[in-house]
Order: structure tokens, then sequence, then C-alpha cells
């Protein structure tokens, strides 16, 4: 799967951005033509390295017929908990099941809300939404993309009463009387959330914090806690475009907490325990055992992957920073001591849909994520939310632009994406000139 060519574009963006044509400014001089192809993500050249193993690995799941929940599956949740440091992994059928299912475990549902980011994919909202709880939505920290912890202390204390002490405390919407049952803030693009901030709240005012580690599986915060395991449930997706993909759809939750863990894997089988026994409503959230075989042997090499993403990021910001200080590209901010696993090298551009445009015609793939916030999605018009609400998370919106960092680019790709980033630039008259 190659993505991010234009003549091709990948189905998974397609279906998200096919809206988002970018508009080019007839004025810009077009780029020179391709001379490398820099694709978006190409997971082929991954594949080839590890095909050999992962095939073996099909065939032995083939030979035993056993496709559903079994060893590979226990093996993925063992390496996955011992990998993040949680005491136990539940493996699930997607990253938005993930995040279902820690809602469920907690039993969030009509009457509840949850504080979430703007900012994020879908899933995210999507899910608080589905189980009839209410999505808060609140503003993004200009400078990593992540939920603002100042933003969510803002939020209870101007539309929030606190009711109750200790762990009776409830937080409960003014305006609609709904409670607040917990936060769920997005390790986007790879980079920790302040999750200390975060679990100061939540133990302030006895909500649950469901991390959502879709894009940030290795990801480090300053102490070196790992994404997934500071809040009381991480979750976790396998898509292929993710640091470790499945081949197909996959996700894990993480918990230390054995009663959540329990509570998960009945829910992931209809709330099945024993068998035809259902004393809860669940689902089917069931992982695979040919994806947790793939999976399995993914992980292994996941270490080596994310050291080369971080190479890719570094050579990105030592070439682009000449532009940053001209004002043109604002690169990523890396908060000190924190490991970064870049699934997205973001940058922002005022001129964004122009310098996608010239980077296509170059042959470089690039992604927008996202193009726009969550509160204005028309499938939550019902909160009542309009442009201006969250400004960071709606300049973010019209800024990102994510570029080539899969691992197995080569220096001379990254250089050439810089280059052509700095033609660009060059090249394009600016506004006030091309008006006169
Ligand atoms: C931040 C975030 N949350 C949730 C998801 C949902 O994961 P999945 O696509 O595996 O259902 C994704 C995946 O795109 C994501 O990026």
């Amino acid at each position: 799967m190659v993505f991010g060519e234009t003549a091709r574009p990948n189905r998974d963006i397609r279906l998200r951005c096919a809206f988002l044509l970018p508009q080019v400014s007839p004025l810009t001089t077009p780029p020179p033509p391709p001379a490398m192809k820099v694709p978006l993500l190409d997971l082929t050249q991954q594949y080839e390295k590890i095909a050999a193993e992962v095939q073996a690995a099909i065939g032995r799941v083939c030979a035993s017929q056993q496709f559903i929940l079994g060893p590979q599956v226990r093996e993925l949740e063992l390496r996955m908990a011992r990998y993040t440091g949680c005491e136990h992994g539940v493996g699930v059928s997607s990253g938005t099941d993930a995040l279902l299912l820690g809602l469920m475990a907690l039993g969030i549902g009509p009457g509840d809300a949850v504080i979430t980011s703007a900012f994020t994919f879908f899933a995210t909202a999507g899910t608080i939404a589905r189980l009839g709880a209410r999505p808060v939505f609140c503003d993004i920290d200009s400078e990593t993309f992540n939920l603002s912890p100042a933003r969510v202390e803002a939020f209870i204390a101007r539309d929030c009463e606190v009711r109750g002490e200790g762990a009776e405390r409830q937080v409960i919407l003014r305006r609609t009387g709904e409670r607040v049952r917990a936060i769920m803030p997005v390790h986007l693009y790879g980079q920790v959330c302040d999750m200390d901030a975060f679990m100061e709240i939540a133990g302030r005012l006895s909500l649950h914090i469901i991390e959502d580690a879709a894009q940030a599986i290795g990801a480090q915060d300053r102490k070196g806690r790992m994404a997934g395991a500071i809040g009381h449930i991480g979750c976790f997706s396998f898509f292929p475009t993710k640091n470790l993909g499945a081949f197909g759809d996959a996700g894990l939750c993480t918990t230390s907490d054995p009663a959540l863990a329990e509570r998960m894997r009945v829910l992931r089988v209809h709330g099945m325990e024993p068998k035809y026994h259902h004393s809860l409503i669940g689902g089917n959230f069931r992982l695979d055992e040919i994806q947790a075989a793939v999976l399995n042997v993914k992980l292994g090499a996941l270490d080596g992957w994310m050291t080369a993403r971080d190479a890719h990021a570094r050579q990105y910001t030592r070439r682009l920073s000449a532009m940053r200080g001209a004002g043109k590209v604002a690169t990523p901010v890396q908060i000190p001591g924190v490991r970064h696993v870049w699934n997205q090298y973001v940058i922002r551009v005022q001129r964004r849909d122009e310098l996608r445009q010239y980077l296509a015609a170059a042959g470089i793939g690039t992604e927008i994520y996202y193009p726009i916030p969550l509160h204005l999605q028309k499938c939550f018009a019902y909160l009542g939310h309009g442009p201006g609400e969250l400004p960071e998370s709606e300049r973010a919106s019209s800024e990102v632009l994510a570029l080539p960092v899969f691992p197995e680019l080569s220096p001379a790709q990254i250089d050439h994406v810089a280059g052509t980033i700095e033609r660009f630039f060059a090249s394009a008259a600016s506004p006030s000139q091309q008006t006169a």
C-alpha cells in the first residue's frame, strides 16, 4: 500500500479527506517535473523486509485453524502490557472499538459527558456520542496540538458545578445537568499530552482518564511513562498507517486495574461470562489471530522503526528551520525530555493548500490531519458550536500539513521534500505582488 500518491490516492485518505482538494494560486510558478517521488507512506518497503517472517506466522495460524482470541492474541496482550508497563492488555477489533470498550467499561452512557479535544480523528468523539453521552470539546495547546489542561480547567470553572466531597465529587454541566465522567486526552501525532496535569484534575474531581493513544505507541512523557499507561485506560489503534500497523483493523486497551480489565474482556464478547450467560450488554470487539500474529512479528521491529522516524524528524527540523525563522513554516514543537514517536511529522503553513498542491505536482505526498475540527462537524451540530469558539483547533485545521516520515525513507528523500518546500517559498510571489 503506497499512501499519498496523487494519481492513486489511498482509500483511507480519500475517504477521510476527499472533499478537501487544495486550491492553488495560478500565479505560483509550477514546480519542476517530479525528479524523485516521495509518497506519504509506502508500506511495501516495510513488508519486503519482514515478508518471510510474517507469512510464516500467518501460515501457523492457518495450520491451527484457530482464528479468534487464541494464543496469538494472548501473546500480543502480554507483550503490549509489558511494553507499556501496564498490568493488562485487551486485544480488540480496532482503535475505535478500543475507545468504545474503554468508555463502556466505565459505564459511560446517557446523562454523562466526556471532555475531549476538538482537534483529533473523529473516532475519539464519535465513540462518546455513540454511547449516548455528550462529547464536550475543549481547545488545544497551540504548540503541541494536544488537548490543553488549562483550557479544560477553564471550561470546568466556567461551565460546570462541582458538587460533593472526596470520592463522591461530581462535576455537572450547568447547561444540561449532565455529569462529566471522564477526560479523553489524545496523544496527537505521537506526542504524549501533559498527563500530570490531567491526572491531577482527574484525581481532584473524581474523573477517569481514557488516553487515546491510537497514534502514540511507544511515546513517553518526561518521566519515561509510556502512552496508554498513565491514565485509567489506554486505547491503541493498529490501523495499517499507525507506527505498529496490522494487515487490517485491530486495536488494544491497556489498564492496570484488574476489575476494568476483566470488564473489558467480558464486554468484548457480548458481555458473555460464562458462555451464553450475559450479565452485561457488550459487543463483538474480538481481535483475530491473523492480525495478532502479524502484530507479534512487527512489535519486535517497532523500536528500530521509531529510531528511523526520529532521525527523519530531526533532519526535517534542521532543514526547515531556516524557513521557520522567516515565518513561513512552523516545525513541530517537541516538549523537552519526551519521546515523540512521529506517527506524523506535521508542519504549520499559512499558505498550506498552495504548498500542498505544489508538493503534489512534484510527486510528494502529504495529508491534512485534520481539516475540520470536530466541534464544527455537521454531525455534532446538535451540540450548538459555531466558528470562532475553539480558535486554536480551527487555526490548526487550516494550517497543518503532514509530510512523509515513514521509516524506510532515505535522507535524500527527506532532503528533496525540504528542498521542494524551499523552492515553493522562493518561487511563489507574495500575495501583494500577485495582485499588483
Ligand atoms: C487519534 C485516533 N483515535 C482513534 C482512531 C481510531 O482507530 P481505528 O482506525 O483503528 O479504529 C484513530 C485512527 O485513525 C486515531 O488516529
